[in-house]
């Protein structure tokens, strides 16, 4: 199989925000390409906004002038569906419903040859059934781009019932020979990325519901800790929460109410009052005057500085291998980060068992008295009952604990001030800003990445895509630091499922049950990605 080839040309229909995007990326790959809107005003719209994304590329030298003349010369309006009738692949990027979509392609059926290929940008209909009214619905495929499209590197290539594998393989290779990384799909909701990334938003709104911390402070976690790009707060303001919201919506309804996907209280009373986010002025932030829409919002919560401990005392046991007490090679970084800062990193050896309780739950590190732990899911408060020790403090997962510049703590109701203290004292030691959070199962990070992980695990293993494919669409559909499967193996797969155990165990909802896979991937001792 292989791209389709430069002499043919593409139509795109539809040319709003997504169809002009597309265009531009086409013709830049060297495809002749005819615009068709039912509002001639849109195509004009287009092309001349293509045109000036064009010129700024080449005033900040990113193409060149003749690539640039010979691009947009490459464009065409077209006034009449009929002028389409040679082109071999059309992408569709009009209104959001169904059955205008099947409306187009059944006229279009009647103009293009046998072999054009028909492509829907669709980001919430199945394929399969836009496909269901045609005479041939094998040739229909989902082309599913990202906004902006000219920046955004993935298209899952979503395969409908009736969709023949050559003519997804095709659309595939030439979405490779414009520049992006396709991935391939089966046509379920959310297809993969609106599907895999609820989660980012909806255990945000549950940690802000159960008062963990407020917006502010859990979007500087999840970006300086966790090594997302924007927090999910700052994210939902950007999208806009009605459309975060509608999306939430249609997928919660499209897999018949699964309580994974439950959308939000707090979000739909957003909504209602028309604090929609950035486009209306005010969301979770304000935007309203220069200077709350430049960034200055209110600070997230840091731990006031507390006096450096001298030494900390890091559990590498006999015959326990670090990866058991932290995750892998995550303690050493952190442990190594410590000493870079001057604090004698001493190491102790975990206690011999009594029972293999005191032995799994060794802690990552002892700080003048208090048990310092990886959150493995539990509370502080429980963890401190279980072991049966009362000063117990939990940190959250980071995506590098070598580089993260804020690391988020909780502690358990029964901890005392000073152990706490000490604790603060060292992270901030080692240069990190120390922000504390509620006693909350899971903390923030690693809550959100396992359950990431977890609807990642889901989607694979229902078949829609491979696990190279979901890590793939995560990063490059919506920019994640690493996949969440790689994550997943990262962090060890029996530590991702633990802390969804404990997770399902403390809220005892359905919502955080373990994928079947990743418990099939512990059994097996394998893991995502070799
Ligand atoms: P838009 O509203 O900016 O543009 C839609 C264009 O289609 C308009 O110019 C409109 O005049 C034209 N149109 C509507 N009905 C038509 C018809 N029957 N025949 C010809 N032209 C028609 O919409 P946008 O945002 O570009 O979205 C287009 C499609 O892409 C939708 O299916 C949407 O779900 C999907 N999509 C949107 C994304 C986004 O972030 N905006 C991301 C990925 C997919």
């Amino acid at each position: 199989m292989a791209a389709l080839d430069t002499s043919r040309s593409v139509a795109v229909i539809g040319t709003g925000a997504m169809g002009a995007g597309i265009a531009q990326v086409a013709a830049l790959a060297g495809y002749t390409v005819r615009l068709y809107d039912n509002r001639p005003q849109a195509v004009a719209k287009a092309m001349s906004d293509i045109a000036a994304a064009l010129d700024k590329l080449v005033q900040k030298q990113r193409l060149g002038a003749p690539e640039c003349a010979a691009a947009i010369a490459r464009i065409h309006a077209a006034l009449s569906i009929e002028e389409l009738a040679d082109t071999a692949l059309v992408v569709e990027a009009i209104v959001e419903d169904l059955e205008v979509k099947r409306a187009l392609f059944a006229q279009l059926e009647g103009v293009v040859a046998a072999d054009c290929i028909l492509a829907t940008n669709t980001s919430s209909i199945s394929v399969t059934a836009i496909a269901a009214k045609l005479k041939v619905p094998a040739r229909l495929v989902g082309m599913h781009f990202f906004n902006p499209v000219p920046l955004m590197a993935l298209v899952e290539v979503i395969s409908g019932l009736a969709t023949d594998a050559a003519v997804a393989q095709t659309v595939f290779d030439t979405a490779a020979a414009w520049g992006k990384n396709p991935v391939h799909a089966r046509s379920t909701p959310g297809f993969i990325v609106n599907r895999v990334a609820r989660p980012y938003y909806a255990e945000g709104w549950r940690l802000l519901g159960e008062q963990a911390a407020d917006a502010a402070t859990l979007d500087a976690i999840m970006r300086e800790s966790g090594g997302f790009r924007m927090g999910p707060f700052e994210l939902m303001d950007l999208i806009g929460h009605d459309v975060n919201f509608s999306v939430t919506q249609s997928v919660f309804h499209a897999y018949f109410n699964d309580p994974r996907f439950t959308p939000s209280i707090l979000q739909q009373e957003l909504v209602n009052a028309g604090f929609l986010g950035r486009k209306s002025g005010r969301g979770l932030y304000d935007y309203s005057t220069p200077a709350a829409s430049t960034g200055a919002r209110q600070a997230p919560q840091a731990e006031a500085a507390q006096p450096r401990p001298e030494y900390v005392s890091y559990s590498v046991a006999q015959g326990v291998a670090s990866t058991q007490v932290l995750g892998a090679g995550m303690s050493d970084s952190l442990a190594a980060r410590l000493r870079a800062a001057g604090i004698q990193v001493v190491h102790r050896k975990a206690p011999e068992a009594r029972g293999n309780a005191v032995a799994e739950d060794a802690p990552a590190f002892h700080c003048n008295g208090a048990a310092v732990y990886l959150t493995d899911g539990r509370t502080a408060t429980q963890r401190a009952s279980d072991n049966q020790h009362p000063d117990t403090v939990l940190f959250d997962l980071a995506l590098d604990y070598g580089s993260a510049t804020r690391i988020a703590l909780s502690c358990a109701d029964q901890c005392s001030p000073a152990a706490y203290q000490a604790v603060v004292g060292l992270l901030q030691a080692a240069g990190l800003l120390v922000t504390r959070l509620d006693d909350v199962p899971g903390m923030a990070v690693m809550r959100t990445v396992a359950m990431l992980a977890n609807e990642a695990a889901d989607t694979v293993n229902q078949g829609v895509c491979s696990a190279q494919a979901v890590d793939v669409a995560m990063q490059k559909g919506v920019n994640y630091p690493r996949g969440p499967l790689a994550w997943a193996d990262a962090i060890g797969l029996d530590m991702v499922v633990k802390v969804l155990a404990n997770l399902a165990a403390s809220y005892g909802e359905d919502r955080y049950r373990v994928a079947p896979l990743l418990r099939r991937k512990l059994a097996s001792g394998a893991r995502f990605h070799a």
